[in-house]
């Protein structure tokens, strides 16, 4: 659909201390009283980390043997509901999620860790969050902001970049969401945290991590399909996993699988930029546990 059906774009304002459009918080009291149940998998990322390949990943391990017709006939964000949002186009995230009928049902959302409806924790749901290096996350989300009208208007590299450290972005600073979610895993222990550079440099080791962390034990051949499905290649032509034919989205202008690689920022960031972003981030990020590879 052409970008001239949707809305205009949404303006940022503060939500709850956070940077948000209106598309997350419009729907909030039902989003804040959301009744998780004990088997829900919440995927928490922050936007542009690898979400959708996580989503896919975890569909196919559990739905992939058991119903083959659903890789077929829902696209994964009807798999898999997107919580806060209320984009209008469809229904909202808590009700789709309400409305699944699979167990476990998987939920998506890109919420700081700090803003997720309390019953996730209540019911001690399991978490899979991805995290992906600061630099090539900026970069996703400078070209996913061009292409979608669902996002505040991005203006140029260099106003995106500065955007970008000084956290005015959806959802607020990457710093902030990356590490506040590393650090609840002190306190909630079935969270399972994973890197895209990981996910990239050895995906068979990362899916064997995440199936001990949920407690699969999927066959030789269930996991080749998995790993063959997931692949870059494989979901950017796959019309249920590439977000083709989504309202406001302009692929002319950058598509969804756009390029599924570690070490993009450098054909973005100049040498100056980089230097900066260096520095910035070094006073950012504190805790020594949480390192993110720009290269692999
Ligand atoms: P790029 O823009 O760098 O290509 P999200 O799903 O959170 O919006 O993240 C989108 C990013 O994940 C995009 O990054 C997209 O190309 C990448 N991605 C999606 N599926 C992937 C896969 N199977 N392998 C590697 N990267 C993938």
């Amino acid at each position: 659909m052409e970008n001239a059906e949707f809305p205009p774009r949404p303006p940022l304002f503060d939500f709850e201390g956070v940077s948000m459009s209106h598309y997350f918080t419009d729907n909030w009291e039902n989003v804040q009283n959301f009744q998780a149940r004990p088997d829900d998998i919440l995927i928490a990322t922050y936007p542009k980390a690898g979400t959708t390949w996580i989503s896919y990943i975890l569909d196919l391990l559990y739905f992939g043997q058991s119903d083959p017709e659903r890789e077929t006939s829902l696209r994964i964000y009807e798999r898999v509901p997107f919580l806060e949002s209320d984009f209008r186009v469809m229904p909202p995230g808590t009700e789709l999620a309400d409305k699944l009928t699979t167990s476990p049902r998987l939920i998506k959302t890109h919420l700081p860790v700090q803003l997720v409806p309390k019953s996730f924790w209540e019911q001690n749901c399991r978490v899979v969050y991805v995290g992906r290096n600061a630099k090539d996350n900026l970069v996703s989300f400078f070209h996913f902001d061009r292409m979608t009208m669902a996002e505040p208007e991005p203006g140029d590299w260099n106003h995106f970049f500065q955007r970008f450290m000084d956290g005015k972005m959806v959802f607020g600073p990457w710093y902030d969401h990356v590490t506040n979610w590393w650090e609840k895993k002190q306190t909630h222990s079935k969270i399972h945290y994973m890197l895209y550079e990981d996910m990239i440099e050895d995906f068979g080791q990362e899916l064997d991590k995440l199936c001990s962390f949920l407690g699969l034990s999927p066959s030789v051949e269930e996991k080749a399909r998995v790993m063959e499905g997931t692949q870059f290649d494989n979901m950017k032509n796959n019309s249920m996993t590439n977000y083709s034919n989504l309202p406001g989205m302009d692929f002319k202008v950058s598509p969804f699988m756009r390029k599924g690689k570690v070490g993009d920022w450098k054909d973005h960031f100049t040498v100056a930029q980089s230097e900066k972003f260096d520095e910035h981030y070094q006073k950012m990020m504190k805790n020594p546990d949480l390192q993110f590879r720009t290269v692999v």
